[in-house]
């Protein structure tokens, strides 16, 4: 049966906000690294890559938000502090030099990663009859496989 935020049991509400979270977390990690590699990236592909990492990072802004409050709307704490999203997240931090061809690839794994995490928490949610929450993680990993596909084109 669908339900709303205020109809969920308290289990429910619970598994849903621990993989909103998590995808939260990834979702800002990813930001970070995506700004790291427009910041840092060289090479002949410099103009569209930067282009790319920065489109990454600003898709990946608003849908930090776009999670957050649904954690908010059911009545749950978002995650809100850096150490907190390392924490939780399975995507990880890029330190020190790489090349494009690096970048590219460790941007790739980040989107099938978040890819997997938004499909998870989508279930997690369907499962729990919550289908707003299902149609927002369905909408994230849908944009997270274009961005893996616009990744992995350049390396085919
Ligand atoms: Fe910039």
């Amino acid at each position: 049966m669908t339900q709303t935020a205020v109809a969920l049991s308290t289990d429910a509400r619970g598994a849903i906000v621990e993989a909103l979270n998590q995808s939260v977390a990834e979702t800002a990690v990813t930001t970070m690294l995506a700004q790291n590699f427009h910041w840092n990236v060289k090479g002949m592909a410099f103009g569209p890559l930067h282009a790319l990492f920065q489109e990454i990072y600003e898709d990946h802004f608003t849908a930090q938000d776009d999670l957050a409050e649904r954690i908010r709307a059911l009545d749950a704490h978002a995650e809100g502090t850096l150490a907190g999203m390392l924490e939780r997240s399975k995507v990880k931090e890029h330190e020190g030099h790489a090349s494009d061809k690096e970048m590219i690839k460790a941007m790739q794994d980040a989107q099938e990663t978040l890819a997997a995490t938004l499909a998870g928490a989508g279930q997690v949610a369907a499962e729990a009859g919550d289908t707003l929450t299902e149609d927002l993680c369905i909408a994230r990993g849908q944009t997270h496989e274009k961005f893996a596909w616009f990744l992995r084109s350049h390396l085919a």
